[in-house]
């Protein structure tokens, strides 16, 4: 039977990601604010509307289905912001909308949607080394770093929970070339090569709650 990825954020990054599972025979349900994603046209493509700073836009998120129960092979949440990329220090404003979209959202649109992915499927948060603590010298990008870190513990947390059940784990896309923040634009990763690197990895046999960085084709540490 084939199979269903639900990939949040897919307008960027994820556009390539979507591209590269429906070029493997997937069904992909795609997720972007406005709901509409131009650039994929291909029937077995779907897009849905999300807004991850909005929890009755996640509440909501079910009725897209009109009660038909989904089965989700997979879930990958990508959708990410980095307001603060490359400053000092946010505002209070950046600072909560940051969390708001990359912890509270992601959290409580995995909780709501975990129940939806098969026994045997896989949950991966498209995380960012610059979440590591173990590797952070630096000071700049506070809320996306926090914020990363945030997401790094559910992610331990929902790969303890799921043990036997479900594979989880945090991917570091690389330094992809997206509308990120401004200095993304010198990126060393295409998103298609990006993509084609989750791709690979997350249809693997990896040991569930690890954090892998795709750029180095390695396990990174928390
Ligand atoms: N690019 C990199 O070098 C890099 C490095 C490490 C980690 N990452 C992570 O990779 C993921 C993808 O990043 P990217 O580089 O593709 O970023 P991007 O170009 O800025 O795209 C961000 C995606 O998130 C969606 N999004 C933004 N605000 C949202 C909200 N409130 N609710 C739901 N979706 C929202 C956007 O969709 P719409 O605007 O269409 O709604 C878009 O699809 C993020 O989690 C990011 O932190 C990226």
């Amino acid at each position: 039977m084939r199979k269903t990825v639900l990939i949040t954020g897919a307008s960027k990054v994820g556009l390539a990601l979507a591209r590269t599972f429906l070029a493997n025979d997937y069904k992909v349900i795609g997720t972007s604010r406005s709901g509409i994603i131009h650039d994929i046209k291909h029937p077995d493509f779907q897009s849905l509307s999300l807004d991850l700073s909005d929890l009755d836009s996640i509440r909501g998120f079910e009725r897209h289905f009109q009660g038909n129960e989904v089965i989700l092979d997979m879930l990958i949440n990508n959708a990410g912001i980095g307001p603060d990329l490359d400053l000092e220090f946010p505002g209070e404003d950046s600072f909560q909308l940051t969390f708001a979209v990359n912890v509270t959202g992601t959290t409580f649109f995995t909780e709501q949607m975990s129940r939806q992915v098969a026994v045997g499927g896989k949950i991966i948060n498209i995380s960012s080394k610059m979440g590591s603590i173990a590797a952070c010298e630096l000071t700049d990008s506070v809320a996306y770093r926090m914020s990363k870190a945030a997401l790094n513990m559910y992610t331990k947390i929902l790969a303890n929970r799921e043990s036997e059940k479900r594979w989880v784990a945090a991917v570091h896309p690389g330094w992809v070339r997206t509308t990120l923040s401004k200095s993304n634009i010198n990126g060393r990763l295409s998103p298609e090569e990006s993509a084609e690197r989750i791709f690979e990895f997350v249809v693997s046999d990896f040991k569930t709650g690890i954090f892998w960085n795709v750029e180095t084709q390695t396990e990174s540490k928390w």
